[in-house]
Protein backbone atom coordinates (compact mmCIF):
# COMPACT_ATOMS: atom_id res chain seq x y z
CA UNK A 1 0.00 0.00 0.00
CA UNK A 2 1.25 3.69 -0.63
CA UNK A 3 2.57 5.48 1.76
CA UNK A 4 1.27 9.35 1.89
CA UNK A 5 4.75 11.40 1.98
CA UNK A 6 2.87 14.48 1.11
CA UNK A 7 4.44 17.48 3.19
CA UNK A 8 6.71 15.85 4.29
CA UNK A 9 10.81 17.20 4.44
CA UNK A 10 13.71 15.14 3.25
CA UNK A 11 16.16 15.58 5.58
CA UNK A 12 18.09 12.72 6.12
CA UNK A 13 17.63 9.09 5.32
CA UNK A 14 17.30 8.01 8.88
CA UNK A 15 13.76 10.08 8.81
CA UNK A 16 12.51 7.95 6.02
CA UNK A 17 10.74 4.24 7.17
CA UNK A 18 11.74 1.67 4.64
CA UNK A 19 8.24 1.44 2.39
CA UNK A 20 8.98 5.16 1.89
CA UNK A 21 12.64 4.21 0.83
CA UNK A 22 11.26 1.76 -1.78
CA UNK A 23 8.05 4.09 -2.52
CA UNK A 24 10.49 6.68 -3.95
CA UNK A 25 12.60 4.45 -5.91
CA UNK A 26 9.38 2.54 -7.09
CA UNK A 27 8.21 6.05 -8.42
CA UNK A 28 11.74 7.29 -10.09
CA UNK A 29 11.85 4.15 -12.50
CA UNK A 30 8.46 4.78 -13.29
CA UNK A 31 9.40 8.41 -14.02
CA UNK A 32 12.27 6.89 -16.08
CA UNK A 33 10.44 5.12 -18.33
CA UNK A 34 7.69 7.74 -18.79
CA UNK A 35 10.80 10.55 -19.89
CA UNK A 36 12.66 7.65 -21.80
CA UNK A 37 8.89 6.98 -23.54
CA UNK A 38 8.20 10.82 -24.14
CA UNK A 39 5.27 9.80 -21.96
CA UNK A 40 3.56 13.08 -20.30
CA UNK A 41 4.03 13.07 -16.39
CA UNK A 42 3.01 16.45 -14.83
CA UNK A 43 2.32 15.48 -11.44
CA UNK A 44 3.62 19.25 -10.08
CA UNK A 45 1.33 21.06 -12.62
CA UNK A 46 1.57 25.01 -11.29
CA UNK A 47 4.03 23.81 -8.54
CA UNK A 48 7.33 26.17 -7.06
CA UNK A 49 9.75 24.84 -5.85
CA UNK A 50 12.73 27.51 -4.60
CA UNK A 51 16.23 26.54 -4.94
CA UNK A 52 18.54 27.81 -2.09
CA UNK A 53 22.73 27.13 -2.68
CA UNK A 54 24.89 28.47 -0.84
CA UNK A 55 27.68 26.28 -1.93
CA UNK A 56 28.42 25.50 -5.82
CA UNK A 57 27.15 22.77 -7.74
CA UNK A 58 26.41 21.08 -10.99
CA UNK A 59 24.23 18.09 -10.54
CA UNK A 60 22.05 18.78 -8.18
CA UNK A 61 21.13 22.43 -9.46
CA UNK A 62 20.43 21.27 -13.01
CA UNK A 63 18.97 17.84 -11.68
CA UNK A 64 16.11 19.68 -9.75
CA UNK A 65 15.12 22.44 -12.07
CA UNK A 66 14.85 20.14 -15.19
CA UNK A 67 13.32 18.00 -12.80
CA UNK A 68 10.67 20.16 -11.91
CA UNK A 69 10.16 21.92 -14.90
CA UNK A 70 9.52 17.86 -16.61
CA UNK A 71 7.18 17.58 -13.84
CA UNK A 72 5.06 20.80 -14.87
CA UNK A 73 6.30 22.94 -12.50
CA UNK A 74 8.78 25.62 -11.78
CA UNK A 75 12.50 25.81 -10.00
CA UNK A 76 13.80 29.19 -8.56
CA UNK A 77 17.53 29.62 -8.15
CA UNK A 78 18.31 31.51 -4.97
CA UNK A 79 22.05 32.01 -3.89
CA UNK A 80 21.81 32.66 -0.69
CA UNK A 81 23.94 35.83 -0.69
CA UNK A 82 21.23 37.44 -2.37
CA UNK A 83 18.83 36.55 0.42
CA UNK A 84 17.93 38.17 3.71
CA UNK A 85 18.73 34.67 5.08
CA UNK A 86 20.96 34.71 7.85
CA UNK A 87 22.31 38.27 7.48
CA UNK A 88 19.07 40.50 8.44
CA UNK A 89 16.55 37.49 8.56
CA UNK A 90 16.25 34.80 10.96
CA UNK A 91 16.06 30.97 9.46
CA UNK A 92 12.27 30.85 11.19
CA UNK A 93 10.81 33.95 9.68
CA UNK A 94 12.66 32.98 6.12
CA UNK A 95 10.77 29.92 6.41
CA UNK A 96 7.58 31.52 7.26
CA UNK A 97 7.78 33.80 4.38
CA UNK A 98 8.60 31.11 1.72
CA UNK A 99 5.81 28.94 2.80
CA UNK A 100 3.17 31.82 1.63
CA UNK A 101 4.99 31.81 -1.62
CA UNK A 102 6.36 28.24 -2.56
CA UNK A 103 4.93 24.77 -2.54
CA UNK A 104 8.59 23.19 -1.57
CA UNK A 105 12.41 24.40 -0.70
CA UNK A 106 15.36 22.65 -1.58
CA UNK A 107 18.47 23.72 -0.04
CA UNK A 108 22.31 23.35 -0.45
CA UNK A 109 24.14 24.80 2.62
CA UNK A 110 27.00 24.68 5.69
CA UNK A 111 25.44 24.07 8.65
CA UNK A 112 22.48 20.89 8.97
CA UNK A 113 20.61 23.17 11.90
CA UNK A 114 19.49 25.46 9.37
CA UNK A 115 17.51 22.37 7.37
CA UNK A 116 16.37 21.15 10.25
CA UNK A 117 14.61 24.98 11.29
CA UNK A 118 13.72 25.66 8.04
CA UNK A 119 11.56 22.63 8.21
CA UNK A 120 10.26 23.04 11.63
CA UNK A 121 9.58 27.12 11.25
CA UNK A 122 7.87 26.91 7.18
CA UNK A 123 4.97 25.06 6.68
CA UNK A 124 6.01 23.07 2.98
CA UNK A 125 8.47 20.71 2.71
CA UNK A 126 12.09 20.96 2.59
CA UNK A 127 14.51 19.13 0.69
CA UNK A 128 18.04 18.39 1.80
CA UNK A 129 20.28 19.44 -1.35
CA UNK A 130 23.40 18.53 0.85
CA UNK A 131 24.50 19.91 4.32
CA UNK A 132 28.30 19.33 6.01
CA UNK A 133 26.42 16.33 7.75
CA UNK A 134 24.09 14.66 4.97
CA UNK A 135 23.42 14.28 0.86
CA UNK A 136 20.36 12.28 1.37
CA UNK A 137 18.73 12.66 -2.50
CA UNK A 138 22.58 11.60 -3.26
CA UNK A 139 22.66 8.62 -1.27
CA UNK A 140 18.90 7.65 -2.32
CA UNK A 141 19.96 8.06 -5.95
CA UNK A 142 23.46 5.71 -5.19
CA UNK A 143 20.62 3.08 -4.13
CA UNK A 144 18.63 3.06 -6.75
CA UNK A 145 21.25 3.14 -9.24
CA UNK A 146 22.53 -0.04 -7.31
CA UNK A 147 19.55 -1.52 -7.45
CA UNK A 148 19.19 -0.72 -11.00
CA UNK A 149 22.63 -2.91 -12.08
CA UNK A 150 21.94 -5.65 -9.16
CA UNK A 151 17.83 -6.31 -8.86
CA UNK A 152 18.78 -6.36 -5.28
CA UNK A 153 20.57 -4.48 -2.07
CA UNK A 154 19.87 -6.90 0.97
CA UNK A 155 22.89 -8.53 1.27
CA UNK A 156 25.44 -6.60 -1.20
CA UNK A 157 28.86 -4.95 0.54
CA UNK A 158 29.15 -1.70 -0.19
CA UNK A 159 32.91 -0.42 1.54
CA UNK A 160 33.20 3.49 1.42
CA UNK A 161 36.46 4.84 1.50
CA UNK A 162 37.74 8.00 2.16
CA UNK A 163 36.87 11.32 4.36
CA UNK A 164 34.26 10.35 7.38
CA UNK A 165 31.91 13.12 5.35
CA UNK A 166 28.29 13.96 4.92
CA UNK A 167 28.72 11.06 1.80
CA UNK A 168 29.75 9.04 4.28
CA UNK A 169 27.28 9.69 6.75
CA UNK A 170 24.50 9.19 4.38
CA UNK A 171 25.38 6.15 2.93
CA UNK A 172 25.68 4.84 6.62
CA UNK A 173 22.17 5.68 7.16
CA UNK A 174 21.02 4.59 3.89
CA UNK A 175 23.12 0.89 3.28
CA UNK A 176 22.18 0.09 6.97
CA UNK A 177 17.98 1.64 6.58
CA UNK A 178 18.17 -1.08 3.28
CA UNK A 179 20.44 -4.24 4.89
CA UNK A 180 23.36 -3.67 2.91
CA UNK A 181 26.37 -3.86 4.63
CA UNK A 182 28.57 -1.42 4.95
CA UNK A 183 32.38 -0.71 5.87
CA UNK A 184 34.11 2.62 6.14
CA UNK A 185 37.92 3.00 5.91
CA UNK A 186 39.11 6.65 6.78
CA UNK A 187 42.37 7.58 8.21
CA UNK A 188 42.11 8.63 11.95
CA UNK A 189 41.00 11.80 12.70
CA UNK A 190 38.83 11.56 9.75
CA UNK A 191 36.26 9.12 10.51
CA UNK A 192 32.25 9.34 10.56
CA UNK A 193 30.30 10.79 13.46
CA UNK A 194 29.85 8.20 16.42
CA UNK A 195 26.39 9.42 16.49
CA UNK A 196 25.63 8.46 12.87
CA UNK A 197 27.74 5.39 13.44
CA UNK A 198 25.21 4.60 16.16
CA UNK A 199 22.24 5.44 14.83
CA UNK A 200 22.99 3.05 11.55
CA UNK A 201 23.90 0.02 13.97
CA UNK A 202 20.80 0.19 15.43
CA UNK A 203 19.27 0.01 11.50
CA UNK A 204 21.71 -2.61 10.70
CA UNK A 205 20.62 -5.05 13.58
CA UNK A 206 17.37 -4.65 12.43
CA UNK A 207 17.84 -5.51 8.93
CA UNK A 208 20.52 -8.08 9.68
CA UNK A 209 23.77 -6.72 7.98
CA UNK A 210 27.19 -5.72 9.34
CA UNK A 211 28.68 -2.57 9.78
CA UNK A 212 32.74 -2.06 10.09
CA UNK A 213 34.40 1.16 10.40
CA UNK A 214 38.26 0.57 9.58
CA UNK A 215 41.70 2.79 9.38
CA UNK A 216 42.78 0.34 6.83
CA UNK A 217 41.05 0.13 3.25
CA UNK A 218 42.86 -2.79 1.67
CA UNK A 219 40.89 -4.99 3.99
CA UNK A 220 38.32 -2.83 4.13
CA UNK A 221 37.83 -3.38 0.40
CA UNK A 222 38.00 -6.92 0.30
CA UNK A 223 34.55 -9.08 -1.28
CA UNK A 224 33.29 -5.56 -2.13
CA UNK A 225 30.40 -5.49 -4.41
CA UNK A 226 30.50 -1.58 -4.64
CA UNK A 227 33.35 0.72 -3.87
CA UNK A 228 32.54 4.47 -3.21
CA UNK A 229 34.44 7.13 -2.79
CA UNK A 230 34.34 11.03 -2.86
CA UNK A 231 36.65 14.31 -2.55
CA UNK A 232 39.33 14.37 0.27
CA UNK A 233 38.34 17.73 1.04
CA UNK A 234 34.59 18.67 0.86
CA UNK A 235 33.01 22.07 -0.15
CA UNK A 236 34.40 24.46 2.56
CA UNK A 237 37.43 22.73 3.41
CA UNK A 238 39.14 23.98 0.32
CA UNK A 239 42.15 25.36 2.25
CA UNK A 240 42.81 22.05 4.04
CA UNK A 241 43.31 20.61 1.02
CA UNK A 242 47.49 19.88 0.49
CA UNK A 243 46.92 18.58 3.99
CA UNK A 244 44.42 16.29 3.69
CA UNK A 245 46.25 14.84 0.37
CA UNK A 246 49.09 13.70 2.64
CA UNK A 247 46.94 11.88 5.07
CA UNK A 248 44.56 10.31 2.22
CA UNK A 249 47.30 9.34 -0.06
CA UNK A 250 46.77 5.46 0.94
CA UNK A 251 43.05 5.97 0.35
CA UNK A 252 43.54 5.99 -3.24
CA UNK A 253 40.82 3.85 -5.11
CA UNK A 254 43.29 2.98 -7.94
CA UNK A 255 43.93 -0.72 -9.70
CA UNK A 256 45.73 -2.01 -6.92
CA UNK A 257 43.24 -1.51 -4.39
CA UNK A 258 40.38 -2.79 -6.30
CA UNK A 259 42.41 -6.44 -6.69
CA UNK A 260 41.14 -7.10 -3.66
CA UNK A 261 37.03 -6.57 -4.49
CA UNK A 262 34.63 -8.61 -6.23
CA UNK A 263 35.38 -9.20 -10.14
CA UNK A 264 32.09 -7.45 -10.82
CA UNK A 265 32.24 -4.84 -8.64
CA UNK A 266 30.72 -1.68 -9.11
CA UNK A 267 32.72 1.81 -8.61
CA UNK A 268 30.88 5.07 -7.67
CA UNK A 269 31.32 8.08 -6.96
CA UNK A 270 28.81 11.30 -6.10
CA UNK A 271 31.35 13.57 -8.27
CA UNK A 272 32.95 16.08 -9.14
CA UNK A 273 35.59 13.96 -8.53
CA UNK A 274 39.33 14.89 -8.13
CA UNK A 275 41.17 12.77 -10.24
CA UNK A 276 44.13 11.87 -9.17
CA UNK A 277 43.80 11.64 -5.65
CA UNK A 278 40.95 10.16 -3.73
CA UNK A 279 40.42 7.82 -7.77
CA UNK A 280 42.50 7.19 -10.72
CA UNK A 281 41.19 8.03 -14.52
CA UNK A 282 41.68 4.05 -14.62
CA UNK A 283 38.98 3.54 -12.30
CA UNK A 284 36.53 6.50 -12.95
CA UNK A 285 36.87 5.10 -16.48
CA UNK A 286 36.47 1.60 -16.41
CA UNK A 287 33.69 -1.28 -17.00
CA UNK A 288 32.96 -1.22 -13.56
CA UNK A 289 32.29 2.29 -13.30
CA UNK A 290 28.54 3.56 -13.04
CA UNK A 291 29.61 7.56 -12.62
CA UNK A 292 27.52 8.85 -14.82
CA UNK A 293 24.26 6.26 -14.13
CA UNK A 294 24.48 7.91 -10.61
CA UNK A 295 24.45 11.25 -12.02
CA UNK A 296 21.45 10.67 -14.24
CA UNK A 297 19.61 9.51 -12.01
CA UNK A 298 19.79 12.09 -9.81
CA UNK A 299 17.17 13.63 -12.37
CA UNK A 300 14.61 9.87 -12.17
CA UNK A 301 14.91 10.03 -7.98
CA UNK A 302 14.49 13.47 -7.03
CA UNK A 303 11.46 13.89 -9.29
CA UNK A 304 10.21 11.39 -7.30
CA UNK A 305 10.90 12.83 -4.42
CA UNK A 306 9.14 16.19 -5.10
CA UNK A 307 6.39 13.99 -6.75
CA UNK A 308 5.61 12.97 -3.78
CA UNK A 309 6.11 15.14 -1.27
CA UNK A 310 5.23 18.26 -2.52
N1 LIG B 1 26.96 15.11 -6.40
C1 LIG B 1 26.55 16.38 -6.30
O1 LIG B 1 25.75 16.75 -5.43
O2 LIG B 1 27.04 17.18 -7.28
P1 LIG B 1 26.95 18.77 -7.34
O3 LIG B 1 27.82 19.30 -6.22
O4 LIG B 1 27.46 19.13 -8.69
O5 LIG B 1 25.53 19.18 -7.12
N1 LIG C 1 31.64 15.70 0.24
C1 LIG C 1 31.40 16.53 -0.93
C2 LIG C 1 30.22 16.04 -1.70
C3 LIG C 1 29.95 16.78 -2.97
C4 LIG C 1 28.74 16.28 -3.69
C5 LIG C 1 31.21 17.96 -0.48
O1 LIG C 1 30.49 18.20 0.49
O2 LIG C 1 31.80 18.87 -1.09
Amino acid sequence: MAVNMKGKSLIEINHLSLEEIYQIFDLSKTLKEKLITGEPHKLLEGKTLGMIFSKPSTRTRISFEAGIYQLGGMGMYFNQNDLQLKKSESVSDTAKVLSRYLNGIMIRTFDHQDVIDLAKFGSIPVINGLTDLHHPCQVLTDLFTVLEKRRVLKGLKLVYIGDGNNMAHSLLHGCSKVGMDITIASPSGYMPLKEIVEESKVNAKYMGSKIEITEDPVKAVSGADIIYTDVWASMGQEKEAAERRKKFIQYQVNKELVKNAKDDYIFMHCLPAHRGDEVTDEICDSPNSVIFDEAENRLHVQKAIMALVM
